[in-house]
């Protein structure tokens, strides 16, 4: 069952995505410098047992002319072995320092600690200064970096931990 929350502003809510979601996610998938995943691997996330970890952050503005792009953002996680790995998290340019991404990530965060996960993980590119300072401030730490981790262009990944508690 879906479950609106409000975010900062009050004018967002977050959402489980949905199939309709998935051009705005790419647009802002594809704006946002990330490693691209593109629609269908968005769509077959769906289609798995972790689409309740795929969340959209949407602005609901009631003035709003039909048809006008409405997702702020959107984040994905995955669970397995005991750990939750967040992989993409992203908001479209105009909508960021509102403490949405802060949101979508709690979010998340919070579905891991409701399933027992022992810790959550992910990388970064060591030079995307906003994702390490959104990260930082939620409880993230640095443990390792995988020199040349990434591509186009090349780049070392920090890799961040959060103990979630669980059965650690
Ligand atoms: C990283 C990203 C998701 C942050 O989203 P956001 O909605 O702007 O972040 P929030 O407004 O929730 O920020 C929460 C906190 O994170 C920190 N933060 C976020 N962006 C920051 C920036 N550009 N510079 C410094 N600190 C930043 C701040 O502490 C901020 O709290 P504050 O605004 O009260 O100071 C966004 O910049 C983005 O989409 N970047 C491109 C995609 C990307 O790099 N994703 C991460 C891949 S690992």
């Amino acid at each position: 069952m879906e479950r609106a929350v409000t975010a900062t502003d009050n004018s967002v809510s977050i959402t489980r995505m949905t199939e309709h979601d998935l051009l705005e996610v790419v647009e802002i998938e594809e704006n946002s410098g990330l490693s691209r995943w593109g629609w269908a691997a968005y769509y077959a996330e769906l289609q798995g047992n972790n689409s309740h970890l795929m969340l959209v952050a949407r602005i609901t503005n009631p003035v709003q002319r039909p048809g006008t792009r409405s997702l702020a953002g959107y984040i994905v996680a995955r669970m397995g072995a005991d750990e939750l790995h967040i992989n993409n998290v992203a908001i479209r340019e105009k909508y960021r320092r509102r403490g949405i991404g802060r949101d979508l990530l709690q979010r998340i965060l919070e579905e891991g600690k409701r399933s027992g996960v022992a810790c959550a993980f992910l990388e970064l590119r060591a030079a995307n200064t906003a994702a390490l300072a959104l990260y930082d401030r939620c409880g993230f730490r640095i443990t390792s970096r995988r020199k040349n981790y990434y591509s186009e262009p090349v780049e070392d990944a920090l890799v961040m931990i959060l103990k979630l508690g669980g059965n650690a």
